[in-house]
């Protein structure tokens, strides 16, 4: 427990934590202190060599939909492409000595600019699923934001984490306005104080890794923990859940999200919700200004890891001109390819406020449980801050696109 204190746009906060440590790069000493008595890492501590392990030692079906794309993959290489095509330019001599890497979001202080994006199903993963990826993030003062399409119930979620941890709750906005006001309140009811709307999934896409072996864990009842849960979901049904898991699961599908949704639907969400507003999947500056106009509190520049579209733009390629956009009206958060600490450095530079670590904590999750998806954050998080350091800055408020130069130019 610490206590910490940061400058938000409403002075300084006390923020209190549970934190596990205080300084990311700490994460280095520990390991090599381990290491003199004998021990070493269990995951990789180059992220990007997690997937590549998670193939190995899991069954095909989970890491096949955990790593699957949409078509050919595309977008999943165009969103590596674009970060990759930022480089650092580090300068020198400017007293790095003491740093934060602390922001603010939402209002809320937190200890880097760092939140868990929502991702379905991580019982397909280790059988201690969101329970566990959501302690890891708790205990280290990090947002964790829990899918709609969790396997855990997002009250059993919540106390996992514990009171005072920041929880976020991802919306598939379904097509029936009780489930959706159901589930609006239940998430406020247990803590959660974001409302992230995700934008880009009313359709499951093409993904031939799951069509080639057949897999998707929803029509097995994996992944609709909440909806099986829900009072407004169970009235809806002719038979109770556990007499009838397949119509359930039918019903499941044609009601989990509406394709009908427009810009206008978006008022229902500020009467059945008080609190932040966050859109998921913008990738134009015109939707990111709608959203914006709407009176939304953020947005979050993502293209789902290239799950959906196939042959879409690179999300880093469509940050900067978003974020110059509307940057000064909401807060712009990204995702869509963060595997390194240097990634966080590049898309807070090209206009973040923060990004959400998708896949690698889910590998994570796969190998080594909860501490698996510590391993993963505390080394994103060490190689971010000592990249910030070793590159000039000592803070996020630091960066500019000045940091950055295109590889190509
Ligand atoms: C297995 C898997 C499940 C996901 N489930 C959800 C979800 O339930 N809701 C959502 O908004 N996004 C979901 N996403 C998308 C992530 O929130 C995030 O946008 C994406 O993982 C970012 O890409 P990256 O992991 O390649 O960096 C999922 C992603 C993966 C890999």
């Amino acid at each position: 427990m610490g206590f910490h204190l940061i400058q938000t746009s409403e002075g300084p906060i006390e923020h209190m934590t549970n934190r596990d440590n205080d300084d990311w790069h700490d994460y280095q000493f520990d390991i090599y202190l381990k290491g003199m008595a004998g021990t070493v890492p269990r995951l990789p501590t180059d992220l990007t060599r997690l997937e590549a392990l998670a193939a190995q030692r899991l069954a095909p079906g989970p890491v096949g939909y955990v790593a699957g794309n949409a078509g050919s993959g595309r977008t999943d290489r165009a969103n590596r492409n674009a970060l990759d095509r930022w480089q650092i330019v580090p300068r020198m001599l400017r007293d790095v000595s003491e740093r934060d890497m602390g922001v603010e979001l939402f209002g809320r202080a937190v200890p880097a600019p760092l939140a868990l994006a929502p991702i379905g199903v991580l019982s397909i993963m280790h059988p201690d699923a969101e329970p566990a990826a959501a302690r890891a993030a708790a205990r280290l003062g990090l947002p964790f934001t829990l899918s709609s399409a969790s396997s855990t119930p997002m009250e059993e979620v919540a106390e996992a984490m514990g009171a005072g941890a920041e929880r976020w709750f991802q919306l598939y906005w379904p097509t029936d306005r009780e489930v959706t006001r159901s589930f609006l309140a239940r998430a406020k009811a247990s803590g959660y104080s974001t409302l992230v709307v995700t934008l880009d999934t009313w359709l499951l896409a093409w993904r031939p890794t799951d069509l080639d072996q057949a897999y998707i864990p929803f029509l097995r009842g994996i992944g609709t923990a909440n909806y099986f849960s829900d009072p407004a979901f169970r009235a809806s049904l002719a038979k109770p859940v556990e007499e009838d898991p397949q119509a359930a699961v039918r019903h499941w599908s044609r009601m989990f999200s509406d394709p009908s949704k427009t810009w206008d639907d978006l008022p229902f969400l500020h009467e059945h919700w008080d609190g932040p507003i966050v859109l998921k999947g913008i990738q134009h500056v015109d939707d990111a200004r709608r959203a914006a106009d709407a009176g939304m509190d953020g947005i979050v520049v993502s293209n789902h890891g290239g799950r959906q579209v196939n042959g879409a733009v690179g999300a880093a390629d469509t940050l900067p001109a978003i974020a110059r956009a509307v940057g000064d009206r909401l807060t712009v958060l990204f995702d869509s390819g963060i595997r390194t600490g240097d990634d966080v450095l590049k898309a807070l530079a090209l206009g973040a406020s923060g990004v959400l670590l998708g896949r690698p904590y889910a590998y994570g999750l796969g190998l080594d449980g909860q501490a698996g998806v510590t391993h993963v954050l505390r080394t994103l998080l060490a190689e971010f801050e000592l990249t910030m350091a070793l590159s000039g800055y000592s803070r996020p408020a630091e960066l500019s696109p000045g940091a950055l130069v295109r590889a190509d130019s």
